[in-house]
């Protein structure tokens, strides 16, 4: 039997492909590894959001090389948003690559093993067109990791943010329909999956027939043994009050929210062409956070957008400090050739953007702290995970429902359980808790 080996780069819908792609391989009779220097097969799936991200998976196929050195018939892919980026521009750099194939394509893959095999381990192929109907609807992952499963609902992307490479690379946004996404759930939740967590770059216009996503989330919340279900990502124009109720009303939808803002000032949202302004957006937050008891809601940033300046990044902190989300992931800027941002004058320096990135994540850590620490006493619902990735003897961790890391002891393993932790302290982002009745 043939062995597969995945590395994954980028969000969590790179994470879903790679299972997609391996319930496409296991249908072949590829079986899964961990061990690289064991495989037959590496699959890397990338990322293009920034270039960051890129440069990464370059140092990596470089290092990947040596091992082809070693064994002259392993096979080497690459996946994802950089193979609809670059497309043959990788196997021209590094020929040592046997084939390059986009998020359209996945489909083609045993057929691409096929062509190596026959014409050799020396051979390579691009595939790189956009099919904007394929959605993989009726085909199911195989999900490997822990409690949480992920399920796309949706691909590709209409938003066209400007600084934004995902249109470009996944191509227009089309939603899978909502039969296909339940029977997904179903079969998780009897492969015993207690929390699902929706995907999509814009879940809120997902579409299928009549049903919008505030239907289908209800309709994965009705699945039996289903205990959680989450989604990302929001976009804050389209988050509608329908989805806000559904996620006040039913006891299984989460109360966490990932709902980016990208920027806090008027004239950068403009130029990000987010289609929101600052007010519309506290006031939507404002809105979730009165309806939605003991909501998680988190953020996205991007400092040093071309054009920000000291006024513009000031209104991005106050922003921060006004809404006290529970989490924000803050990125520096990064253009992407092709888009609308690429074009614009770059007016930040790197240095200015280190430090602006500093300062936001120390005031954003000094709000959830402060956040956190208004958690203590109270009795928060787990669903455990495992033991702790420090993993001291006895030492566990959950998830509370609002998306935050809670470590607790416990004197028997515990894993896929819902458990009630009293919280007891605070560490950076981290819950420490007792379980309750212990
Ligand atoms: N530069 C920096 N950050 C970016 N993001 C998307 N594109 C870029 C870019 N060109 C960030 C946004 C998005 C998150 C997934 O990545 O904040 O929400
Ligand atoms: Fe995900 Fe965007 Fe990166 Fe593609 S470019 S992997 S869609 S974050």
């Amino acid at each position: 039997m043939k062995k597969v080996y995945f590395e994954t780069y980028g969000c969590q819908m790179n994470k879903y492909d790679s299972e997609l792609v391996a319930g496409i391989l296991g249908q072949e009779g590829y079986l899964l590894t961990d061990k690289v220097e064991d495989s037959d097969l590496i699959l890397i799936n990338t990322c293009s959001v920034r270039e960051h991200a890129e440069k990464r998976v370059f140092g990596r196929l470089d290092a990947l090389r040596q091992l082809k050195k070693k064994n002259q018939d392993l096979v080497i892919g690459v996946m994802g948003c950089m193979a609809a980026r670059l497309k043959d521009g990788i196997t021209e750099s590094r020929p040592f690559v046997n084939f390059v194939v986009s998020p359209d394509n996945y489909r083609s893959i045993p057929q691409l093993l096929q062509k190596i095999e026959q014409d050799g381990s020396d051979s390579h192929f691009t595939l790189a067109e956009f099919n904007e109907y394929e959605d993989y609807g009726e085909l199911f992952p195989s999900h490997t990791r822990g409690v949480n499963a992920w399920v796309a609902i949706m691909r590709g992307c209409n938003n066209f943010c400007s600084y934004c490479i995902v249109p470009y690379v996944r191509g227009r946004e089309r939603s899978r329909k909502l039969i296909n996404v339940v029977s997904e759930v179903e079969r998780l939740a009897q492969q015993n999956y207690k929390e699902i967590t929706l995907l999509g770059q814009n879940v809120n216009s997902y579409h299928d027939g009549e049903n919008d996503f505030a239907d289908l989330i209800l309709r994965v919340a009705d699945v039996e043994g289903i205990e959680r279900v989450r989604f990302a990502t929001s976009h804050p124009k389209d988050l509608s009050d329908k989805l806000i109720e559904a996620i006040a009303a039913h006891p299984k939808i989460c109360n966490h929210i990932h709902l980016p803002v990208q920027a806090g000032s008027d004239k950068i949202l403009k130029a990000m062409n987010r289609r929101y302004t600052r007010e519309h957006y506290l006031r939507l937050a404002e809105k979730a956070r009165a309806k939605i008891d003991g909501l998680g809601l988190y953020t996205d940033i991007i400092v040093g957008f071309p054009g920000e300046t000291d006024e513009d990044f000031q209104d991005t902190v106050d922003l921060l400090k006004e809404i006290e989300f529970d989490g924000a992931f803050i990125f520096k800027y990064s253009p992407r050739e092709g888009t609308k941002a690429a074009r614009l004058q770059e007016t930040v320096s790197e240095k200015e953007k280190v430090d602006r990135l500093k300062y936001l994540n120390e005031v954003q850590d000094e709000i959830s702290l402060k956040k956190n620490m208004r958690l203590v006493g109270k009795i928060e619902t787990v669903l455990a995970e495992g033991p702790s990735k420090k993993a001291k003897p006895n030492q566990y961790m959950g998830r509370t429902e609002a998306n935050k890391i809670v470590v607790f002891d416990s004197k028997t393993p515990v894993s896929n359980q819902m458990l009630d932790v009293r919280i007891i302290d605070v560490k950076g982002h981290t819950l420490f808790g007792e379980l309750v009745g212990s």
